[in-house]
Protein backbone atom coordinates (compact mmCIF):
# COMPACT_ATOMS: atom_id res chain seq x y z
CA UNK A 1 0.00 0.00 0.00
CA UNK A 2 1.24 3.47 -1.15
CA UNK A 3 0.06 6.12 1.52
CA UNK A 4 1.26 9.13 -0.16
CA UNK A 5 -1.00 10.84 -2.92
CA UNK A 6 -1.29 9.71 -6.27
CA UNK A 7 -3.03 12.89 -8.17
CA UNK A 8 -1.59 15.36 -9.68
CA UNK A 9 -3.28 18.94 -8.96
CA UNK A 10 -2.98 22.52 -10.52
CA UNK A 11 -2.24 25.18 -8.34
CA UNK A 12 -5.94 25.83 -6.38
CA UNK A 13 -7.06 22.29 -6.88
CA UNK A 14 -5.22 20.42 -3.99
CA UNK A 15 -6.43 16.80 -3.82
CA UNK A 16 -6.51 15.26 -0.70
CA UNK A 17 -4.24 12.34 0.58
CA UNK A 18 -5.67 9.09 -1.20
CA UNK A 19 -4.82 7.33 2.56
CA UNK A 20 -5.38 8.69 6.07
CA UNK A 21 -5.08 7.30 9.34
CA UNK A 22 -8.76 6.42 10.77
CA UNK A 23 -9.74 6.90 14.62
CA UNK A 24 -7.85 9.38 16.55
CA UNK A 25 -4.25 9.24 17.74
CA UNK A 26 -2.92 11.25 20.71
CA UNK A 27 0.99 12.38 20.62
CA UNK A 28 1.79 12.92 24.31
CA UNK A 29 4.17 13.86 26.54
CA UNK A 30 5.67 16.55 23.80
CA UNK A 31 8.92 18.60 25.40
CA UNK A 32 8.75 21.22 22.56
CA UNK A 33 5.60 21.41 20.17
CA UNK A 34 6.94 23.63 17.02
CA UNK A 35 3.88 24.51 15.03
CA UNK A 36 4.60 27.37 12.76
CA UNK A 37 1.31 28.94 13.63
CA UNK A 38 2.92 32.53 14.54
CA UNK A 39 0.40 33.61 16.29
CA UNK A 40 0.57 30.75 19.10
CA UNK A 41 3.22 29.82 21.40
CA UNK A 42 6.84 31.11 21.67
CA UNK A 43 9.73 31.91 19.90
CA UNK A 44 7.83 34.08 17.38
CA UNK A 45 7.19 32.29 13.85
CA UNK A 46 7.87 28.62 15.07
CA UNK A 47 5.14 28.90 17.74
CA UNK A 48 6.51 27.10 20.46
CA UNK A 49 4.07 25.05 23.12
CA UNK A 50 5.97 23.41 26.00
CA UNK A 51 4.79 20.10 27.59
CA UNK A 52 1.89 19.87 24.57
CA UNK A 53 0.15 17.06 22.98
CA UNK A 54 -1.53 16.82 19.64
CA UNK A 55 -4.84 15.13 18.30
CA UNK A 56 -4.90 13.51 15.41
CA UNK A 57 -8.35 12.39 13.62
CA UNK A 58 -8.66 10.95 9.87
CA UNK A 59 -5.23 12.15 9.09
CA UNK A 60 -4.98 15.83 10.14
CA UNK A 61 -4.12 17.93 13.41
CA UNK A 62 -7.38 17.73 15.22
CA UNK A 63 -6.18 19.52 18.12
CA UNK A 64 -3.08 21.07 19.75
CA UNK A 65 -2.88 21.92 23.62
CA UNK A 66 -1.03 21.58 26.89
CA UNK A 67 -0.38 18.10 27.72
CA UNK A 68 -2.43 18.61 30.69
CA UNK A 69 -5.98 19.25 29.27
CA UNK A 70 -5.37 16.74 26.53
CA UNK A 71 -8.23 14.77 25.09
CA UNK A 72 -8.83 10.63 25.31
CA UNK A 73 -7.78 8.93 22.02
CA UNK A 74 -8.33 5.27 20.62
CA UNK A 75 -4.43 5.40 20.45
CA UNK A 76 -1.36 7.36 22.08
CA UNK A 77 1.98 7.87 20.84
CA UNK A 78 4.20 8.78 24.03
CA UNK A 79 7.21 11.33 22.87
CA UNK A 80 9.25 11.05 26.29
CA UNK A 81 9.07 14.68 26.62
CA UNK A 82 11.00 14.86 22.83
CA UNK A 83 10.73 17.87 20.66
CA UNK A 84 7.98 17.55 17.70
CA UNK A 85 7.75 19.10 14.22
CA UNK A 86 5.93 19.32 11.08
CA UNK A 87 7.54 17.20 9.03
CA UNK A 88 10.36 18.78 6.40
CA UNK A 89 8.62 20.01 3.16
CA UNK A 90 11.38 19.44 0.71
CA UNK A 91 10.40 22.18 -2.12
CA UNK A 92 13.01 21.10 -4.66
CA UNK A 93 14.25 17.80 -6.04
CA UNK A 94 15.37 15.79 -9.55
CA UNK A 95 14.29 12.24 -8.33
CA UNK A 96 13.39 11.15 -12.41
CA UNK A 97 16.67 9.93 -13.30
CA UNK A 98 18.98 6.60 -13.89
CA UNK A 99 22.87 6.18 -13.10
CA UNK A 100 24.74 8.13 -11.08
CA UNK A 101 27.35 10.75 -11.33
CA UNK A 102 30.19 9.25 -8.84
CA UNK A 103 33.36 9.84 -10.94
CA UNK A 104 32.38 14.01 -11.76
CA UNK A 105 32.00 14.16 -7.92
CA UNK A 106 35.36 12.55 -7.02
CA UNK A 107 36.76 14.94 -10.18
CA UNK A 108 35.29 17.92 -8.37
CA UNK A 109 37.20 17.37 -5.16
CA UNK A 110 40.41 16.74 -7.18
CA UNK A 111 39.47 20.61 -8.71
CA UNK A 112 37.40 20.23 -11.70
CA UNK A 113 34.63 23.36 -11.06
CA UNK A 114 30.71 22.23 -11.83
CA UNK A 115 29.16 23.49 -14.87
CA UNK A 116 26.37 21.69 -15.27
CA UNK A 117 27.61 19.84 -18.42
CA UNK A 118 27.13 16.63 -16.68
CA UNK A 119 23.31 16.65 -16.84
CA UNK A 120 23.85 15.60 -20.33
CA UNK A 121 25.31 12.52 -19.11
CA UNK A 122 22.01 11.43 -17.04
CA UNK A 123 19.88 12.19 -19.72
CA UNK A 124 21.44 9.74 -21.64
CA UNK A 125 21.60 7.46 -18.83
CA UNK A 126 17.60 8.55 -18.20
CA UNK A 127 16.43 8.23 -21.93
CA UNK A 128 18.13 4.27 -21.52
CA UNK A 129 16.38 3.47 -18.57
CA UNK A 130 12.78 1.23 -18.54
CA UNK A 131 10.02 2.72 -16.27
CA UNK A 132 10.52 0.54 -14.20
CA UNK A 133 14.10 1.39 -13.02
CA UNK A 134 13.01 5.35 -12.88
CA UNK A 135 9.99 4.41 -10.82
CA UNK A 136 12.07 2.38 -8.27
CA UNK A 137 14.79 5.23 -7.93
CA UNK A 138 12.21 7.58 -7.39
CA UNK A 139 10.81 5.35 -4.61
CA UNK A 140 14.34 4.99 -2.95
CA UNK A 141 14.75 8.06 -2.88
CA UNK A 142 11.52 9.17 -1.45
CA UNK A 143 11.47 6.48 1.01
CA UNK A 144 15.23 7.61 1.89
CA UNK A 145 13.83 10.98 1.97
CA UNK A 146 10.54 10.11 4.36
CA UNK A 147 13.16 8.24 6.92
CA UNK A 148 14.73 11.76 7.42
CA UNK A 149 11.77 13.54 7.95
CA UNK A 150 10.64 14.63 4.75
CA UNK A 151 6.71 14.20 4.28
CA UNK A 152 6.68 16.60 1.45
CA UNK A 153 8.54 16.49 -1.89
CA UNK A 154 8.41 18.08 -5.11
CA UNK A 155 9.66 15.97 -7.98
CA UNK A 156 11.06 17.69 -11.34
CA UNK A 157 11.44 15.82 -14.65
CA UNK A 158 14.33 17.60 -16.51
CA UNK A 159 16.43 14.29 -17.31
CA UNK A 160 14.22 12.86 -20.65
CA UNK A 161 14.04 16.29 -22.56
CA UNK A 162 12.44 14.28 -25.37
CA UNK A 163 8.31 14.71 -25.86
CA UNK A 164 8.24 11.05 -24.98
CA UNK A 165 10.67 10.98 -21.76
CA UNK A 166 9.64 14.39 -19.92
CA UNK A 167 5.87 12.69 -20.33
CA UNK A 168 6.81 9.63 -18.89
CA UNK A 169 8.97 11.03 -16.21
CA UNK A 170 6.30 13.23 -14.84
CA UNK A 171 4.00 10.39 -15.34
CA UNK A 172 6.18 8.04 -12.72
CA UNK A 173 7.23 11.56 -10.41
CA UNK A 174 3.27 11.95 -10.16
CA UNK A 175 2.78 8.60 -8.77
CA UNK A 176 4.84 9.57 -5.86
CA UNK A 177 3.97 13.54 -5.26
CA UNK A 178 1.23 16.18 -6.00
CA UNK A 179 3.94 18.52 -6.53
CA UNK A 180 5.53 17.84 -9.53
CA UNK A 181 7.35 20.12 -11.84
CA UNK A 182 7.93 20.11 -15.66
CA UNK A 183 11.74 20.96 -16.20
CA UNK A 184 12.06 20.19 -20.27
CA UNK A 185 14.34 23.50 -20.12
CA UNK A 186 16.62 22.02 -18.04
CA UNK A 187 19.56 22.14 -21.05
CA UNK A 188 19.47 21.91 -24.46
CA UNK A 189 20.06 18.15 -25.78
CA UNK A 190 23.09 17.62 -27.66
CA UNK A 191 20.63 16.99 -31.01
CA UNK A 192 19.40 20.42 -30.64
CA UNK A 193 23.10 22.34 -29.46
CA UNK A 194 23.25 24.32 -32.61
CA UNK A 195 19.45 25.23 -32.89
CA UNK A 196 18.28 26.04 -29.70
CA UNK A 197 15.37 28.00 -30.65
CA UNK A 198 13.88 25.11 -32.22
CA UNK A 199 14.24 23.57 -29.09
CA UNK A 200 12.57 26.21 -27.31
CA UNK A 201 9.75 25.91 -29.99
CA UNK A 202 9.66 22.34 -29.49
CA UNK A 203 9.10 22.71 -25.28
CA UNK A 204 6.33 24.97 -25.57
CA UNK A 205 4.38 23.47 -28.14
CA UNK A 206 4.35 18.79 -28.16
CA UNK A 207 6.23 18.61 -24.96
CA UNK A 208 4.32 20.94 -22.97
CA UNK A 209 1.26 19.37 -24.02
CA UNK A 210 1.93 15.65 -23.23
CA UNK A 211 3.73 17.31 -19.99
CA UNK A 212 0.90 19.58 -18.49
CA UNK A 213 -1.62 16.84 -17.72
CA UNK A 214 1.27 15.16 -15.03
CA UNK A 215 2.61 18.47 -13.66
CA UNK A 216 1.94 21.35 -11.35
CA UNK A 217 4.62 23.48 -11.96
CA UNK A 218 7.09 24.38 -14.79
CA UNK A 219 10.54 25.53 -14.32
CA UNK A 220 13.87 26.76 -16.71
CA UNK A 221 17.09 26.90 -15.79
CA UNK A 222 17.99 30.46 -16.43
CA UNK A 223 21.94 30.48 -16.57
CA UNK A 224 24.55 31.21 -18.76
CA UNK A 225 25.11 28.01 -21.20
CA UNK A 226 21.44 26.26 -20.02
CA UNK A 227 18.60 28.91 -21.39
CA UNK A 228 19.15 32.60 -21.70
CA UNK A 229 16.37 35.11 -19.90
CA UNK A 230 14.62 35.54 -23.31
CA UNK A 231 13.90 31.65 -23.84
CA UNK A 232 13.58 31.42 -20.30
CA UNK A 233 10.24 33.91 -20.60
CA UNK A 234 9.08 32.20 -23.52
CA UNK A 235 8.70 28.81 -21.86
CA UNK A 236 7.10 29.93 -18.23
CA UNK A 237 4.67 32.01 -20.16
CA UNK A 238 3.46 29.12 -22.28
CA UNK A 239 3.56 27.09 -19.23
CA UNK A 240 1.61 29.60 -17.21
CA UNK A 241 -1.09 29.67 -20.09
CA UNK A 242 -1.50 26.13 -19.77
CA UNK A 243 -2.13 26.47 -16.19
CA UNK A 244 1.12 25.22 -14.42
CA UNK A 245 2.91 27.43 -11.95
CA UNK A 246 5.97 28.81 -11.96
CA UNK A 247 9.40 28.08 -10.25
CA UNK A 248 12.80 29.22 -11.86
CA UNK A 249 16.89 27.66 -11.37
CA UNK A 250 18.20 31.01 -10.76
CA UNK A 251 21.52 32.55 -10.20
CA UNK A 252 23.16 29.45 -9.49
CA UNK A 253 26.71 29.55 -11.05
CA UNK A 254 26.83 33.46 -11.59
CA UNK A 255 25.08 36.67 -11.22
CA UNK A 256 22.06 36.77 -13.91
CA UNK A 257 18.64 37.60 -14.97
CA UNK A 258 17.24 34.65 -13.55
CA UNK A 259 15.91 36.06 -9.94
CA UNK A 260 14.32 39.38 -11.57
CA UNK A 261 12.19 37.22 -14.39
CA UNK A 262 10.70 34.96 -11.67
CA UNK A 263 9.89 38.25 -9.77
CA UNK A 264 8.03 39.70 -12.77
CA UNK A 265 6.51 36.49 -13.49
CA UNK A 266 5.06 36.14 -10.06
CA UNK A 267 6.93 33.02 -9.21
CA UNK A 268 6.23 30.73 -6.05
CA UNK A 269 9.88 30.33 -5.97
CA UNK A 270 13.14 31.30 -7.25
CA UNK A 271 15.71 28.58 -6.62
CA UNK A 272 19.38 28.63 -5.99
CA UNK A 273 20.36 32.58 -5.61
CA UNK A 274 23.79 31.79 -4.94
CA UNK A 275 25.10 34.60 -7.25
CA UNK A 276 22.45 38.05 -6.29
CA UNK A 277 22.89 41.67 -6.54
CA UNK A 278 21.33 44.15 -4.41
CA UNK A 279 18.91 44.57 -7.18
CA UNK A 280 17.92 41.03 -6.49
CA UNK A 281 17.53 41.06 -2.83
CA UNK A 282 15.55 44.39 -3.41
CA UNK A 283 12.86 42.63 -6.08
CA UNK A 284 12.01 39.68 -3.25
CA UNK A 285 12.09 41.40 -0.59
CA UNK A 286 9.30 43.76 -2.61
CA UNK A 287 7.61 40.61 -3.70
CA UNK A 288 7.03 38.69 -0.85
CA UNK A 289 5.29 36.15 -2.61
CA UNK A 290 8.41 34.85 -4.46
CA UNK A 291 9.82 32.97 -1.83
CA UNK A 292 14.32 32.90 -2.12
CA UNK A 293 14.62 28.96 -2.33
CA UNK A 294 18.02 28.13 -1.17
CA UNK A 295 20.07 24.73 -1.98
CA UNK A 296 22.96 24.36 0.27
CA UNK A 297 24.15 20.82 -0.62
CA UNK A 298 24.39 21.97 -4.24
CA UNK A 299 27.47 24.87 -2.74
CA UNK A 300 28.34 21.75 -0.51
CA UNK A 301 29.18 18.98 -3.46
CA UNK A 302 30.48 22.20 -5.96
CA UNK A 303 32.43 23.12 -3.22
CA UNK A 304 30.70 26.33 -4.22
CA UNK A 305 30.50 29.57 -1.82
CA UNK A 306 27.13 30.02 -0.23
CA UNK A 307 24.35 32.20 -0.58
CA UNK A 308 23.81 35.17 1.42
CA UNK A 309 21.29 33.87 3.70
CA UNK A 310 21.92 36.46 6.52
CA UNK A 311 21.04 39.24 3.92
CA UNK A 312 17.77 37.61 2.56
CA UNK A 313 16.50 37.19 6.16
CA UNK A 314 17.66 40.87 7.14
CA UNK A 315 16.45 41.91 4.16
CA UNK A 316 12.35 40.52 4.68
CA UNK A 317 12.86 37.64 1.93
CA UNK A 318 10.95 34.88 2.81
CA UNK A 319 13.47 31.94 2.76
CA UNK A 320 13.01 27.96 2.04
CA UNK A 321 15.47 25.33 2.69
CA UNK A 322 15.65 22.28 0.13
CA UNK A 323 17.99 19.14 -1.10
CA UNK A 324 17.99 19.90 -4.91
CA UNK A 325 18.48 15.80 -4.77
CA UNK A 326 20.09 14.92 -8.20
CA UNK A 327 22.71 12.66 -9.21
CA UNK A 328 25.06 15.78 -10.44
CA UNK A 329 24.94 18.42 -8.26
CA UNK A 330 23.99 17.88 -4.75
CA UNK A 331 23.10 14.07 -3.98
CA UNK A 332 21.45 14.45 -0.59
CA UNK A 333 17.65 13.71 0.58
CA UNK A 334 18.93 14.98 4.02
CA UNK A 335 16.81 18.23 4.82
CA UNK A 336 18.81 17.91 8.27
CA UNK A 337 22.10 18.08 6.55
CA UNK A 338 20.81 21.36 4.97
CA UNK A 339 19.25 22.58 8.15
CA UNK A 340 23.15 22.01 9.58
CA UNK A 341 24.70 23.52 6.32
CA UNK A 342 22.39 26.16 6.72
CA UNK A 343 23.38 27.22 10.18
CA UNK A 344 26.76 26.36 10.17
CA UNK A 345 27.76 27.89 6.67
CA UNK A 346 24.92 30.36 5.79
CA UNK A 347 24.40 31.70 9.53
CA UNK A 348 20.84 31.18 10.01
CA UNK A 349 19.55 30.66 13.28
CA UNK A 350 18.95 26.97 13.82
CA UNK A 351 15.06 28.47 14.16
CA UNK A 352 15.50 30.02 11.04
CA UNK A 353 16.75 27.19 9.61
CA UNK A 354 13.92 24.82 10.82
CA UNK A 355 11.74 27.11 9.84
CA UNK A 356 12.65 27.53 6.37
CA UNK A 357 12.26 23.68 6.06
CA UNK A 358 8.89 23.59 6.92
CA UNK A 359 6.96 26.27 6.54
CA UNK A 360 8.98 28.37 3.93
CA UNK A 361 8.63 24.77 1.70
CA UNK A 362 5.00 24.66 1.96
CA UNK A 363 5.14 28.69 0.73
CA UNK A 364 6.72 27.96 -1.90
CA UNK A 365 4.64 25.86 -3.19
CA UNK A 366 1.76 27.66 -2.07
CA UNK A 367 0.42 24.85 0.25
CA UNK A 368 -0.93 25.91 3.55
CA UNK A 369 -2.25 22.66 4.04
CA UNK A 370 1.98 21.21 5.05
CA UNK A 371 4.56 22.77 7.04
CA UNK A 372 2.58 23.65 9.95
CA UNK A 373 0.61 21.77 13.45
CA UNK A 374 -2.72 23.10 13.63
CA UNK A 375 -6.24 22.03 13.53
CA UNK A 376 -7.02 21.24 10.05
CA UNK A 377 -3.80 20.45 8.68
CA UNK A 378 -2.23 17.56 7.19
CA UNK A 379 -0.91 15.41 10.31
CA UNK A 380 2.54 15.22 8.75
CA UNK A 381 5.01 15.44 11.97
CA UNK A 382 8.29 14.11 13.02
CA UNK A 383 9.20 12.96 17.12
CA UNK A 384 13.36 14.13 17.08
CA UNK A 385 15.40 11.95 19.13
CA UNK A 386 15.95 14.98 20.59
CA UNK A 387 14.85 17.34 23.65
CA UNK A 388 14.60 20.37 20.99
CA UNK A 389 14.70 21.47 17.19
CA UNK A 390 18.37 23.20 18.19
CA UNK A 391 19.77 19.72 17.90
CA UNK A 392 19.34 19.19 14.03
CA UNK A 393 22.26 21.94 13.46
CA UNK A 394 24.42 21.12 17.14
CA UNK A 395 24.39 17.36 15.99
CA UNK A 396 24.88 17.37 12.32
CA UNK A 397 24.83 14.07 10.59
CA UNK A 398 23.48 12.22 13.32
CA UNK A 399 19.99 10.26 12.57
CA UNK A 400 17.57 12.14 14.97
CA UNK A 401 14.67 11.47 13.12
CA UNK A 402 12.80 8.62 15.71
CA UNK A 403 9.55 8.40 14.16
CA UNK A 404 7.53 10.00 11.29
CA UNK A 405 4.09 10.16 10.73
CA UNK A 406 2.83 10.81 7.26
CA UNK A 407 -1.26 11.79 6.94
CA UNK A 408 -1.23 10.91 10.82
CA UNK A 409 0.39 7.39 9.73
CA UNK A 410 3.04 6.40 11.71
CA UNK A 411 5.85 5.54 9.23
O1 LIG B 1 19.60 22.31 -9.61
N1 LIG B 1 21.28 23.44 -12.09
C1 LIG B 1 20.53 22.74 -12.69
N2 LIG B 1 20.05 21.56 -12.31
C2 LIG B 1 20.51 20.82 -11.16
C3 LIG B 1 21.75 20.04 -11.39
C4 LIG B 1 21.53 18.95 -12.34
C5 LIG B 1 22.72 18.06 -12.57
O2 LIG B 1 23.91 18.45 -12.44
O3 LIG B 1 22.44 16.91 -12.94
C6 LIG B 1 20.62 21.75 -9.96
O4 LIG B 1 21.68 21.93 -9.38
FE1 LIG C 1 17.76 21.93 -9.10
Amino acid sequence: MDLWPTRPVRPGDRARPTVRSSGSLLVDNIGELITNAFDEGEGGPLGIHRDAALLVEDGLVAWVGPARGAPAADRRIDAGGAAVLPGFVDSHAHLVFAGDRAAEFAARMAGEPYTGGGIRTTVGATRAAPDSDLRDNVRRLRDEALRQGTTTIEIKSGYGLTVADEARSLRIAAEFSEDTTFLGAHVVPAEYADRPDDYVGMVCGPMLAAAAPYARWIDVFCERGAFDVDHARAILACGQAAGLGVRVHANQLGPGPGVQLGVELGAASVDHCTHLSDADIDALASHPSTVATLLPGAEFSTRSPYPHARRLVDAGVTVALATDCNPGSSYTSSMPFCIALAVREMRMTPAEAVWSATAGGALALRRDDVGVLRPGARADLIVLDAPTHLHLAYRPGVPLIRQVLHNGVPR
